[in-house]
């Protein structure tokens, strides 16, 4: 499992490359499985939910190989439409088989992913979404059985605008008889990512990073190379830890076009950003405002996914903050392990509310899932003194080595795994 050893307390000062996107590349290995032939990805980045899609789509038939950052998957030959459990409950983004194994296959049988610690996660607007595309959806225990004789374009309005959602229409659509309308569409840039690698692939579609989509189906899509863009998120994790310890930081293959929200919040809180197409600099020496309110929100709001990291740099400005969590109902994990570090916080319902100390100090920490195991990080680079985070396999989920990343802007922080004592 291991654990990471920080001795915080000093500003990060340096330069970074940053990874290829993991909500990225998912569900283009997803999509790999609509494709009767090769498909090339590069710039995977090199975390363990990508592993583990990896595994899923051997499971099925699939000729997986990976060399560093590239992935081949030729998917010619799936020989099989029943996704293991193991694989399948590894991780939320299994759900994104639906679509193009429906697709491909016109059947599907996988164990529910399951909810997770940030929220029960259900699949109810997937499931509505394909049976509305002449899909039906048997359960038996904890197992999804999906099927068609033939899917059939359709005029979807989305409750919310849910990624993997919108995700699996599109995958479920390119291939299907006729036209689908999509409307209240996700328009996260890991969604148009997706209908650029499809259209890359010979689908025909329209309206590409909007909320609303049209997909005209085609008999077949061709073999596709394609590289994955940067990851906004971890792009994100650094300049907040930039931010938390006061430092000046460069970020090197970066997506700042993705990232107004952040990169506006972090100027009113007194830092200096520069950004050109693919770097970023910020100065944080003077980063030191509280934020009256910010609510999380669908792209291009703030991201969810930055929302426990906010709260590591929020708990040392000068001030009273105020944090909404808009997206899922239970993403404040991260608030008592800060607490047992000095921050002054506390949540009421869906918000928080954060006063501002002069440090924190340093603790043993244990993460218990990705985004706010991240948060810790953070949380104790800005710390006086030693941290301990345990669990960090579950960032390994989506940082390919945030260890070796902090090292390059100078912090103090080092892996130890545990000793497997055979
Ligand atoms: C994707 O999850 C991301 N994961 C998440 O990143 C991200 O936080 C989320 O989008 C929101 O941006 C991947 O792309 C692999 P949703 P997804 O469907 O698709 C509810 C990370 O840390 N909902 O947009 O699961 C749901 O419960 C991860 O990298 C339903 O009610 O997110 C949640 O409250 C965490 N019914 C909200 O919608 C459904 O059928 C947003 O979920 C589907 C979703």
């Amino acid at each position: 499992m291991g654990s990471l050893h920080i001795n915080g307390g000093k500003p990060l000062v340096g330069e970074v490359s940053i990874q290829g996107s993991k909500n990225g590349a998912l569900p283009l290995l997803t999509a790999t499985v609509l494709i009767q032939g090769k498909t090339v990805l590069h710039n995977c980045p090199g975390i363990t939910d990508i592993n583990a899609m990896a595994e899923l789509l051997k499971s099925i038939g699939c000729i997986v190989t990976m060399d560093k950052n590239t992935i081949t998957i030729d998917a010619t030959h799936i020989c099989d439409t029943h996704c293991p459990q193991k694989q399948v409950q590894a991780m939320r983004s299994s759900i994104m088989l639906l679509g193009p194994l429906l697709g491909r296959c016109k059947s599907v049988r996988m164990s529910r992913p399951g909810g997770c610690v940030i929220g029960a996660r259900p699949t109810d607007i997937h499931e509505m979404a394909l049976r509305q595309m002449n899909v039906r959806f048997e359960e038996e225990e904890d197992t999804i059985f999906a099927y068609t004789d033939s899917l059939i374009g359709a005029d979807i309005l989305l409750p919310f605008p849910s990624v993997g959602a919108t995700e699996n229409v599109i995958m479920a659509a390119v291939l299907a008889q006729g036209s689908t309308r999509l409307r209240n569409a996700a328009r996260e840039p890991e969604i148009v990512l997706l209908c650029e690698f499809l259209r890359k692939a010979g689908a025909r579609i329209r309206g590409i990073g909007g909320s609303e989509l049209e997909i005209e189906g085609v008999k077949k899509l061709r073999e596709v190379t394609m590289t994955v863009m940067p990851d906004r998120i971890v792009a994100g994790t650094y300049l907040l830890a930039a931010a938390a310890t006061r430092g000046q930081v460069l970020l090197k293959h970066a997506p700042p076009h993705q990232m107004h929200s952040l990169i506006h919040l972090l100027r009113t809180m007194g830092a200096e950003v520069f950004a050109d197409d693919d770097m970023i600099y910020i100065d944080a020496e003077e980063a030191t405002g509280a934020v009256s309110y910010i609510k999380t929100g669908v792209y291009p709001g703030f991201p969810t996914d930055l929302q426990s990291m906010l709260l590591s740099v929020l708990a040392v400005a000068y001030g009273e903050s105020v944090v909404e969590e808009a997206i899922f109902e239970d993403r404040f994990k991260v608030v008592e392990p800060l607490q047992r570090m000095g921050a002054q916080l506390s949540t009421e319902g869906r918000k928080v509310r954060i006063s501002g100390v002069a440090k924190l100090r340093g603790a043993q920490l244990r993460a218990c899932e990705l985004r706010g195991g991240a948060a810790l990080v953070i949380a104790a680079l800005a710390a006086d003194g030693e941290s301990v985070i345990e669990g960090c396999h579950f960032i390994d989920r989506g940082y390919e080595n945030i260890a070796r990343d902090l090292r390059c802007l100078g912090a103090d922080i080092s892996r130890r795994d545990d000793v497997r004592i055979r």
